[in-house]
């Protein structure tokens, strides 16, 4: 038995949100869960993006439950939660297409989360992948994590509608922690002055800064990945978007375990009283 499995796990919490739609966060969270799955640790993946939910598509699944089954009686965490990959890589898919529930209320996000509360804690890493924009369910899910990460592409127009969720989000839940991962980069320097820009403005009109995780450069092999229905990392472990990619996550694994302590004492997500 590793050391791991024998001590307490210090989950940790982690949204996947953009201004705009298509910009990756669906192709990131996967790979990202993914690529931690395989350097043994335990992942759940939740696909928040309710009304256009689709990384059972991009996994080639098609789940039987749904996060909105949750809500009904007798339904437990365990009827719901999908295995991807044996023994650690687990996802909650959630309905798609279901126009009057775009929106998770207040009680039904408690609903979710209280039903899901004991089983929080068996995973090292919990991935939501949110819908674009500003919408409430994204805000109040985005301010419940631990770490967010904003998914921007160098298009001007990404990063504008990337700076109003940062703007957003600090004024209606004071966060002030964000980490930026630059998609669909064609180099290196690109992403970083994609960085820098966004940046400048945050530090000059609402005074913080935002972290710089790092980039993903635009990769055939990703809409490759897409069509076929595998993740990325799996499909096309050595090209240069997964290679990113597993950068990515070993940034992500080393935050994790140099924040472990803090982790422990903390609440897995944070409960929102005013939402
Ligand atoms: N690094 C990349 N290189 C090339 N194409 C990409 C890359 N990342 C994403 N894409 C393309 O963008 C599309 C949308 O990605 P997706 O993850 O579904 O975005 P989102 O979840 O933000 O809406 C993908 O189907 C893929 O074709
Ligand atoms: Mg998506």
């Amino acid at each position: 038995m590793s050391q791991e499995s024998v001590n307490p796990r210090s989950t940790l919490s982690l949204s996947i949100l953009s201004g705009k739609g298509g910009v990756g966060k669906t192709n990131l969270t996967l790979n990202l869960a993914y690529a931690l799955y395989r350097a043994n640790h335990k992942m759940l993946v939740m696909d928040f993006d309710v009304g256009l939910a689709n990384v059972d598509v991009l996994l080639g699944i098609s789940p039987e439950k749904t996060l909105q089954d949750l809500l009904r009686p007798g339904v437990t965490p365990r009827d719901v939660v999908a295995e991807v990959e044996p023994g650690g890589f687990d996802f909650l898919p959630a309905a798609s297409g279901v126009p009057e529930l775009l929106e998770l209320d207040e009680d039904m996000r408690d609903q979710v989360f209280d039903k899901l509360n004991d089983v929080l804690g068996e995973y090292d890493y919990l991935l939501f992948d949110l819908g674009a924009g500003i919408g409430k369910t994204v805000l109040s899910l985005a301010s419940m994590t631990r770490m967010r990460i904003l998914v921007a592409t160098p298009e001007p127009t990404s990063l504008t509608d990337c700076y109003a969720v940062i703007k957003v989000l600090n004024a209606s839940h004071g966060v002030r922690d964000f980490q930026l991962v630059v998609n669909q980069a064609s180099s290196a320097k690109e992403a970083q002055t994609t960085f820098e820009r966004l940046n400048a403005a945050c530090r000059r009109f609402l005074d913080l800064d935002i972290g710089y995780l790092g980039c993903v450069h635009t990769d055939p092999n990703v809409p490759d990945a897409v069509r076929r229905q595998v993740p990325l990392i799996k499909h096309a472990p050595r090209c240069r978007a997964s290679q990113d990619i597993l950068s990515l996550a070993i940034k992500i694994g080393r935050h994790r375990a140099e924040n472990k302590a803090l982790l422990m004492d903390k609440p897995i997500l944070k409960k929102i009283t005013a939402a």
